[in-house]
């Protein structure tokens, strides 16, 4: 098959590439090479056209004999502020659409889509005696006493986390969130009016070897990473109890591989993950063993709009894409531990 691959170059791209070449695909790769993933100066690499998917006129030519798309590219982190917006807006929803318009005309109808768990916004969650409920927002009262779960908005009680399914609701809580609703909105009304096929995958807490160096817009994996290789203690908010999944890039890969070759049809979403879910502190832990390092800090410092608990079920991507992630976290962050970051 051919494969027109955006975002070729980032940390994630970069290892769909190698799956999909390794697997015997034929990729056509392409990345604007943005500052703010790359750093500034940074080179294209090889046979990789320097292209921005919402340049319609760049974007034609390329998708000549194209049988899949695999959208990697976009504008990632959880924005730094409202002034993020149209930089959001731009790249991750225009672009799709320009790249939605371009397949249609392209007679390409078939879409593997980059997206996140951050569409649902928060984890799902069991009160102990009334069941499954709708938290709300955590209080401000209540984290600056330490107070760090959701409470049951019937009794108070703290509520229990579970595991999230791709049925569950969208609730953007950031610009980067809304605006990987909008492109998973997109695709979906694409599918239905051209009978195209879409594969969202929703990826958990990324990280592996060459993730890019802490940034205001990464996230924490990178940021301990980071830490650790300044000789800073890593920094761990609220009691570093909270829940998430890491999933190892690699592991993204095989899933974006399995997606491109499936032969599933219509719109269809999946959580991208580990299946073990693991603390902050675990994780923040694990790392400063492995490097020798004093432990990390538990500051009971909180960020406003953080998630508590996100945690995914591995079963439908499983079940219909037969994918399972190889990497168990604890494995995985050994090896994060001392792997290379991006420069
Ligand atoms: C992150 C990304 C999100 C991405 C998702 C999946 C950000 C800001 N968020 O969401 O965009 O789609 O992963 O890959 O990039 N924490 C610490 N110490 C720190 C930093 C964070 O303890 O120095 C804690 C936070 O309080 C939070 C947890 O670590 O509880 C995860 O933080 P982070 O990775 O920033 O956000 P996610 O919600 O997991």
């Amino acid at each position: 098959m051919r494969v027109l691959l955006t975002g070729a170059a980032g940390f994630i791209g970069s290892r769909v590439r190698a799956a999909l070449e390794g697997a015997g695909q034929e990729v056509v790769a392409l990345d604007v090479m943005l500052p703010a993933a790359h750093g500034r100066g940074a080179q294209a690499p090889a046979e990789t056209h320097l292209v921005d998917v919402r340049d319609a006129a760049a974007l034609a030519p390329l998708l000549d004999g194209v049988d899949v798309v695999c959208h990697q590219a976009a504008v990632v982190g959880a924005g730094v502020n409202a002034a993020d917006a149209p930089s959001y807006g731009s790249h991750n929803d225009y672009g799709t659409t320009v790249l939605l318009a371009e397949m249609f005309a392209a007679g390409i109808d078939k879409l593997v889509l980059a997206s996140s768990m951050v569409v649902y916004g928060q984890g799902r969650f069991d009160c102990p005696d009334h069941g499954r409920v709708d938290p709300l927002p955590r209080t401000r009262a209540d984290l600056d006493a330490g107070e760090f779960e959701h409470r049951c908005p019937t009794c108070g009680a703290p509520l229990q986390w579970r595991l999230v399914g791709e049925d569950e609701p969208l609730r953007p809580r950031s610009l980067y969130a809304a605006s990987k609703v909008a492109q998973e909105h997109y695709a979906l009304a694409w599918a239905e009016a051209t009978g195209g096929s879409v594969l969202a995958l929703r990826y958990h807490n990324v990280y592996g070897p060459h993730m890019p160096r802490d940034t205001p817009y990464s996230g924490v994996a990178a940021i301990f990473r980071s830490e650790l290789e300044n000789g800073d203690v890593p920094r761990v908010f609220e009691d570093g109890g909270q829940m998430r999944d890491f999933v190892h890039v690699d592991d993204v890969a095989a899933a974006n591989l399995a997606a491109v070759e499936s032969p599933l049809t219509g719109f269809e979403a999946f959580n991208v993950c580990s299946g073990r879910p693991i603390s902050i502190i675990e994780v923040a832990t694990e790392l400063c063993e492995i490097r020798g390092a004093a432990p990390p800090v538990v500051t009971g410092q909180y960020r406003s709009g953080d998630v508590r608990h996100i945690v995914a079920s591995p079963k439908h991507a499983a079940e219909r894409l037969g994918f399972r992630a190889a990497v168990d976290p604890r494995d995985g962050l050994r090896e994060f531990a001392f792997a290379p970051l991006r420069t």
